[in-house]
Order: structure tokens, then C-alpha cells, then sequence
């Protein structure tokens, strides 16, 4: 096992292993470590919704080029409201569409194209510990099947999620953990049937939100807004569908129905931790910024940390560290930009719901929707929003 290296990156999702291969394209030093095996990363159903600007981003790098030949393209949504359907074409709004690629496709390509060309990565990690992050030498100690092992570095990069360890190590004095609660559940469901639609429907309605996602020609994902405290056997099969048919059909738009093979409550919140940095230690996607699957944006994010962080310890290599010193401020302010649609898109989404409403945010709620429809301007600046940035010109 390697015992020195210029970077350690924890945790193999979206977020590590992009920032692995693009430092190991660029020559740099990196070791890989993941908690859980290959094999369950590999199928590991996530996010699945990623923006033109990041698979450009991607290709642009050497990667994607699986995504980019096999990823369904989509260029509208269905809001289903008030009784009717309301296409939302945003590609014809902003000139930019979404890839749609299952998380755990990207991961599985991202892991092969890192060790297939002799990346270093160590699966079934445990007791991953940082050490001396203020110093010139940081290290990363861990355990796996063999033993104990202790890993000498210049960089920590903290990529291990919103349950890893990283985040821990930023001082409670000197960091801000900004934390949101929506107050309500998703209930988040994949069935064993095609898509009902070619593309994303949400369900404003009065019984609570709901979200039908194509995912492959097989699996569908759904979403339904839960109240409050309710878990997974308040939601039996029967109730799941009664559900979804009343909150999404409409007239010409049946819900075709499957086998549910995931039924998880979402804890709906989100949070950023400010700076994204400490010492020799950079957070980058979930173990820095949660958001809710709301407006999909996590995995996107995820990615933009990742070029910007690759770029960054690149060019500190080079000779120049001021990109790495402005790594959170490159960062944050599009976190913050997705974090602030997210909330305004889920009270749009979950006011309506007299449940868990009260009758005036109910009708500010609808009156936002009828200015989304109505308002081309409001049309175009809501477009640009939910398919993220406009070009990729800049990263
Ligand atoms: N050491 C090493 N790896 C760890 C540790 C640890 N202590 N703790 C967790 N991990 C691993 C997890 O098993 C996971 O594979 O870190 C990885 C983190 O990956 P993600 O959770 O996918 O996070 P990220 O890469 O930031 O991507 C964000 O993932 O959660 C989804 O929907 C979210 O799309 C978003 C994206």
C-alpha cells in the first residue's frame, strides 16, 4: 500500500472520483479510499438528472464520453395542475437540455476509467481518521481487511458525503453550519415499470406534491410529499399508488404502475458549511453542501466542486496556489444559487398541500404557479434557474 502521495481522496462518489481522475490525468499523486465496495458504489441507486453545462464540463476533461453516447437527453417537464397538463419546455427557453444517467452508471464509469488506467483506490476502508490538517503534511489513517494503514499527503479531499467523516474535522469556532429543515418527508419510491411520460412530471396538488422521473425503460422513480413523522409503514403499496394516480393523473396522463422496489422517507433538509476548507483539508459535494432532491441539483454541484478543486490543486502544483487558497469562494456562490431555487421551487411544490399548508401560503403557492404559466419572463428566469448555468464557457 502506498504511504505517501499528494492527495487523499475519501469517498467514491460523483464528487472523488472525478477530482481522481482529472489528478491523475494531470499527473498528480492520488490515492482513492471508500468505505463500502466497489460493487455496491456500482449500483448504488442516487441522483440520476445532470445538467448540460456539467457533462460538458466532464467532456471536456477526458470523461463522460459512456454518459454522452447512452444518457436519454430531456428538454421539458409536465407540471401536472389545477386538473391539466402544462408542459415546461426550458430547452427552448435557455438553449440547454439535462442528461439523464443514473448515479450510479456515472460512478461505475468513473471507477473504471481511474483504475483501468492505474489509479490507485482502496475499497472497504473503516476508522478513516485526518491527521495534522493545519500542517504542511497532512495524513489519513484507516483500517481494512489487512490492517491498519497511515497515508501521508499534502492534501485531504474530503469527497465522503453527507454521512462521512470529513466534515468533522472543520473547527466549530471557525466554521458556519447553515442548516435548513422543510418540515415535511419525501417518500422516495423506484417501481419496476416503464415511464408514464417520456419526461419529469410534478404533481401540484392539494393532497401534497408528487414527482414521477423517467429513469431507464424499466425503472421509474416517483416522489410523494409525506407529512411530518411519517415513516415507511405508513406507506403501504396500496396507499402508494392511490396516492400517486390522485396527486399526477390527468386527463390523457395515467400513471402506469409496477412492482415498488424502493420505498425510503427522505429527511428533507439541506445545509452548507462555510468555508468549504481547513488547512490542508477541501470538502467538495454532499460532505460540504446537502440539497434536497427538490430541483436535483446535488450531483450537479457535486461535479462543479470537483472541476473547480481538480483545477485548483493543479495549478498549485504548477507553482500558483491562489486558486486552491479561493477554493470555497469559487464554490459557494453557486451552491448558494441551487440552495435558493431549491427553497423557492419547494414552496411551490409543498404549499399547496392543505395538510401541511396553512389556506395563505396555499394560494401564494398557486399564484406563483399561474405566474410561471402565464409569464413569459417568469417562464424564462424559472428555465434558466432549473437547468443551472448557461455556459460552461467559464470553468
Ligand atoms: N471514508 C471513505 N469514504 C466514505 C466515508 C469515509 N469515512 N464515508 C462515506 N464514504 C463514501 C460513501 O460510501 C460514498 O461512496 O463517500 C462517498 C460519498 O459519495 P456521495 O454520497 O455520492 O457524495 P458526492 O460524491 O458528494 O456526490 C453528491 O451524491 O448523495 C448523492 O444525490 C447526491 O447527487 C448527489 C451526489
Amino acid at each position: 500500500m502506498t504511504t505517501r502521495t499528494a492527495v487523499v481522496v475519501a469517498g467514491a462518489g460523483p464528487a472523488g472520483l472525478t477530482l481522481a481522475n482529472l489528478l491523475r490525468r494531470a499527473g498528480i499523486g492520488c490515492v482513492l479510499i471508500e468505505e463500502q465496495s466497489r460493487a455496491f458504489v456500482e449500483q448504488r441507486p442516487r441522483a440520476g438528472f445532470i445538467e448540460e453545462w456539467a457533462v460538458r464540463g466532464l467532456q471536456q476533461r477526458g470523461l463522460g464520453e459512456k454518459l454522452i453516447a447512452s444518457a436519454p437527453i430531456h428538454e421539458k417537464f409536465e407540471f401536472r395542475f389545477a386538473g391539466r397538463r402544462h408542459a415546461f419546455r426550458y430547452a427552448d427557453l435557455t438553449g440547454h437540455r439535462h442528461y439523464v444517467y443514473p448515479q450510479q452508471f456515472l460512478v461505475t464509469d468513473l471507477i473504471a476509467q481511474y483504475v483501468d488506467a492505474g489509479g490507485d483506490a482502496v475499497f472497504e476502508v473503516s476508522d478513516v481518521q485526518l491527521h495534522d490538517l493545519t500542517s504542511d503534511s497532512p495524513a489519513v489513517t484507516f483500517r481494512t481487511a489487512d490492517g491498519e494503514h497511515r497515508i501521508d499527503c499534502d492534501f485531504v479531499a474530503g469527497c465522503d458525503g453527507a454521512r462521512g467523516v470529513s466534515q468533522g474535522y472543520l473547527p466549530a469556532d471557525t466554521t458556519v453550519r447553515a442548516r435548513h429543515d422543510y418540515g415535511i418527508g419525501w417518500l422516495a419510491l423506484l417501481a419496476e415499470a416503464p415511464p408514464s411520460a417520456d419526461g419529469v412530471l410534478f404533481g401540484i396538488h392539494p393532497r401534497g406534491f408528487a414527482a414521477h422521473m423517467a429513469r431507464t425503460p424499466t425503472v421509474t422513480r416517483f416522489y410523494l410529499q409525506t407529512a411530518p413523522g411519517e415513516t415507511e409503514a405508513d406507506w403501504p403499496d396500496e396507499r402508494v399508488w392511490r396516492e400517486l394516480h390522485a396527486r399526477l393523473t390527468v386527463p390523457d396522463g395515467a400513471i402506469v404502475q409496477g412492482e415498488l422496489i424502493e420505498k425510503r422517507i427522505l429527511d428533507m433538509h439541506n445545509y452548507v458549511i462555510e468555508p468549504m476548507t481547513y488547512g490542508r483539508l477541501h470538502l467538495a459535494g454532499d460532505s460540504a453542501h446537502l440539497v434536497a432532491p427538490i430541483a436535483a441539483k446535488g450531483l450537479n454541484l457535486a461535479l462543479h466542486d470537483a472541476f473547480i478543486l481538480a483545477d485548483a490543486i493543479e495549478a498549485y502544483f504548477a507553482g500558483d496556489p491562489a486558486p486552491l487558497a479561493g477554493y470555497s469562494d469559487a464554490c459557494l456562490p453557486l451552491v448558494w444559487q441551487y440552495q435558493e431555487f431549491s427553497l423557492w421551487l419547494s414552496e411551490v411544490f409543498h404549499h399547496s398541500a392543505a395538510e401541511t399548508s396553512n389556506p395563505f401560503l396555499a394560494r401564494i403557492a398557486e399564484a406563483r404557479m399561474r405566474r410561471l404559466l402565464d409569464s413569459p419572463a417568469a417562464a424564462a428566469a424559472f428555465a434558466e434557474l432549473y437547468i443551472g448555468r448557461r455556459s460552461a464557457a467559464d470553468l
